[in-house]
């Protein structure tokens, strides 16, 4: 149990002790030979924070490390499990708001209160969730607990979207989060690998614990994936790269002094990362999956894109999905179909990026032991 200083005064520091069996301590400088700030982080499998007040979700999102218990959320590498607990109107704050969002992208779960009597006569959003529902959670967080099959494996995955200049101050992008690929990057590193990220534009920070290379356009982000390539034994190719790319781009900016009414940019084809790192390896390693987002309308039609783009390009796993039916891109939900070489097709449903992450990596798994 690491209470903060606050904590201690709404429950006594004899109640902590006694309940626990353990000595308990606020701050770093506590039994600092023990190194306590790192090491409860490192040993934990699982970390609660109940309640978790408006200022901890505040602290946990700017990485502020201002006692034990926000040092704990800093090293730690398992899953954390906030449940919050506030007024209507702290909940409701847009940094409040805010705070929740960043936490939820980098994985962090944070539950939604329940709605009921607070503090002093009010109601409303805010109030700590029933105990049975977070313990609940926290079972649900352990059964999925990360697991090691991933362990010793170096995995090179690009994500978001490549941007093309066409001059110093404009490009041509898409609409791609990066949001699937930072699962992705999140789930392969709980489950034990060890990950670079190539990240093209992204909306969504890079998880912990993954180094990080940024790109932008998709001559770059090729040439980190080739790079890559020989130290890897899986490559993943998350990332919307451009298929076209303006043939010249303006040495300065283009002014509309200059250019008038129209200006015309004729597009060049991009060389086709999957395909080349696909004939660039030796044999079948790296194992090298890639993506394929099809306006396809019926799960059918979508099949029958995904396994022609898995022929044509050579990979070893292509993950698919109808980016025309919903909205994809941006979204914090997805559904594809995972296809083999072999014609199995396995359809995930509609669930959270990181179900989606998960149900790869484990296809990456079996890949790998068939092979
Ligand atoms: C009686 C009382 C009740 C409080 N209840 C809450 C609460 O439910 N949620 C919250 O976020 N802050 C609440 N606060 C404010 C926090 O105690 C305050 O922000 C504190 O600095 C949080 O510290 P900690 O996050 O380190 O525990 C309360 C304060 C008082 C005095």
């Amino acid at each position: 149990m690491v209470p903060t200083d606050a904590a201690l005064r709404f429950v006594g520091e004899a109640t902590w002790t006694a309940l626990s069996g353990r000595p308990i301590a606020t701050s770093v400088w506590q039994q600092s030979h023990e190194v306590p700030h790192v090491r409860l982080g490192q040993q934990a499998d699982l970390i609660l924070v109940v309640p978790a007040t408006a200022d901890l979700l505040a602290r946990a999102t700017h990485g502020i490390a201002s006692d034990l218990l926000t040092n704990v959320l800093l090293t730690a590498r398992c899953p954390v499990l906030l449940a919050p607990a506030m007024h209507t109107e702290m909940w409701q704050h847009p940094a409040t708001a805010a705070n929740v969002s960043r936490l939820r992208e980098r994985g962090i779960v944070v539950l939604e209160p329940d709605t009921g009597r607070l503090t002093g006569t009010d109601s409303g959003p805010g109030r700590l969730p029933d105990p049975v529902q977070i313990v609940n959670a926290a079972a649900d967080l352990l059964r999925r607990r990360p697991s090691s099959d991933l362990a010793g494996l170096r995995i090179a995955i690009s994500g978001g979207g490549t941007r093309e200049s066409w001059d110093p101050v404009r490009y041509l992008g898409n609409r791609s989060s990066g949001r699937q690929a930072v699962a992705l990057a999140r789930t392969a590193v709980s489950r034990g690998a060890e990950v670079t990220l190539v990240a093209a534009a992204m909306d969504v920070p890079a998880p912990a614990g993954v180094r990080v290379l940024r790109v932008e356009a998709a001559a770059q982000l090729e040439q980190a994936m080739v790079d890559l390539l020989p130290v890897s034994e899986v490559i993943v190719m998350a990332a919307a790269v451009a298929d076209y790319r303006p043939e010249q781009a303006a040495p300065s900016k283009v002014k509309k002094e200059d250019a008038g009414d129209e200006v015309v940019l004729r597009l060049t084809q991009t060389s086709d990362v999957l395909a080349r790192l696909c004939r660039m390896r030796a044999g079948r390693r790296p194992l090298i999956v890639g993506f394929a987002a099809e306006t396809a309308g019926s799960s059918r039609e979508l099949q029958r894109l995904a396994a022609a783009k898995l022929a044509r390009k050579g990979c070893d796993l292509l993950v698919a999905n109808d980016v025309g039916a919903d909205a994809v891109f941006g979204s914090q939900e997805n559904a594809v179909m995972i296809l083999a070489p072999d014609g199995s097709t396995v359809e995930v449903p509609r669930s959270g990026k990181d179900a989606i992450a998960d149900a790869i990596w484990d296809h990456v798994v079996l890949g790998l032991a068939g092979a």
